[in-house]
């Protein structure tokens, strides 16, 4: 792959600064607002906000250090520790008020402003890490607006290009060595859980050249697919009878429209598939005689150049990502139709694996050979080797912005989550006499 030009302090503010303004937008409210608990998975929107602040002091003016001394007292500042405090008694504990919590991160981002005109540029890192959580951030204040009941405050999002005419069909990637993962020459900003590159041969599959719609997941609704048992994993059906699951979160009774951001709108049949968990991906891909990819699989799909031989730095190419690309950044509001960007095509001809939703892969979330953490060092281990709890998704959503994805970035989550932007294709094994 090409080596990407090193990252400038100028386009690492840039970065922070864009982070920033999409942080502000989700919480322009008012206080009763944004410290209210939407839901039990998610914490108050001032939550997120000061805790935002909170790692951008600890890993960019104390390098991580936790016990020297931040801008705010200690025990204030252990509020925002997400691993000592669960998502649902987050509203219980004294967090700042919007206002003080709004003065934290104006007042750190000054500091750490200083702290980068002084950073040499092959230390910047860390700064683009930080970005990265602050983006992460604001895809989960997307979630928790998604979750409020009550009038629309985003809006209807901006416009998205029109979809064609694609046949919703698979796509074969013969058998063969690809390159999975990066290093950080190639990717500075990539996380420690994408590093390092290797060789990995894989049989042939078959993948999905479109993301799985929502008038394809309604035909399985309507077809009875969730009450029938041989469709769903056995955890999966205990998840579902256990919680009630029906059809995709967010959508009418009637299958006919969703919920989305407080506005109710028909259901756009051609619009990949949104908010549903891994049990309910796996069991209608059963159902269609297929399965999930796994996410080299996945991987190999969305950069490989067979022709070449050799990683693309995104599914089109090596060229930076425009809006006439991939459906990423939060303004939509929304994935785009399907079709809508054949110039983001892979290699393969694969659409739509950038941006849009989420994809759930079949995988457990395990480090590559000869994983090194990075400065955060509980970012990804901790949760490293738990095939029952964590599956692993690619590709971002549309409410993923900055530089907050890459083709070889790895999301995890478990299996039950739906409530963030998810979706998910289908693949399919190829018999190894096909002679492929
Ligand atoms: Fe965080």
């Amino acid at each position: 792959m090409p080596t990407r030009e090193t990252p400038t302090r100028e386009a690492t503010a840039r970065g922070l600064a864009d982070a920033r303004v999409r942080t502000e937008r989700l919480t322009a409210f008012d206080t009763a607002e944004l410290t209210r608990q939407h839901s039990p998975l998610m914490s108050p929107l001032v939550w997120d906000l000061a805790h935002i602040g909170q790692q951008e002091d600890l890993w960019l003016l104390r390098a991580g250090d936790a016990s020297a001394q931040g801008v705010l007292p200690g025990a204030v500042e252990k509020l925002y520790d997400a691993f000592e405090h669960p998502r649902a008694e987050r509203v219980t504990l004294p967090l700042l008020t919007p206002d003080e919590a709004r003065g934290f991160l104006g007042d750190v981002r000054g500091r750490v402003l200083d702290a980068l005109n002084a950073a040499p540029e092959d230390e910047l890192f860390p700064f683009a890490m930080v970005e990265q959580h602050e983006q992460m951030h604001v895809e989960t204040m997307l979630a928790t607006h998604q979750l409020r009941d009550g009038e629309a405050l985003l809006g209807a999002g901006a416009p998205l290009p029109a979809g064609r005419a694609v046949p919703h069909d698979s796509v074969l990637v013969p058998a063969g060595e690809f390159v999975l993962g990066v290093d950080a020459a190639d990717e500075p900003f990539s996380l420690d859980n994408e590093r390092p590159a290797h060789v990995v041969h894989l049989p042939a599959f078959r993948i999905g050249r479109v993301p799985v719609t929502n008038a394809a997941y309604r035909r399985f609704v309507e077809a009875g697919g969730y009450d029938e048992t041989r469709w769903w994993s056995d955890a999966g059906w205990t998840h579902r009878t256990e919680t009630g699951l029906e059809r995709p979160q967010f959508w009418s009774a009637d299958n006919a429209s969703r919920r989305r951001f407080g506005i109710v709108e028909e259901l756009p049949a051609d619009e990949p598939v949104q908010h549903v968990c891994f049990f309910e991906a796996q069991a209608y891909a059963r159902w269609a005689g297929a399965r999930l990819p796994t996410e080299q699989e996945w991987e190999k799909a969305c950069v490989w150049d067979p022709a070449l031989r050799r990683r693309r730095r995104w599914p089109w190419g090596e060229s930076d990502w425009t809006p006439a690309l991939a459906n990423l950044g939060g303004a939509a509001l929304r994935p785009a139709t399907i079709g809508a960007y054949p110039a983001g095509a892979s290699a393969y001809g694969v659409e739509q694996l950038m941006g849009d939703v989420w994809e759930w892969t079949s995988s457990s979330f395990d480090p590559w050979p000869d994983f090194a953490p990075m400065l955060y060092r509980q970012y990804s281990a901790p949760f490293f080797g738990k095939p029952d709890e964590f599956r692993v998704l690619r590709g971002g959503s549309w409410a993923v912005g900055g530089n907050a994805v890459r083709p070889s970035f790895r999301n995890w989550d478990l299996p039950i989550r739906r409530q963030i932007f998810t979706g998910f294709r289908l693949a399919y094994d190829v018999p190894a006499d096909a002679g492929v």
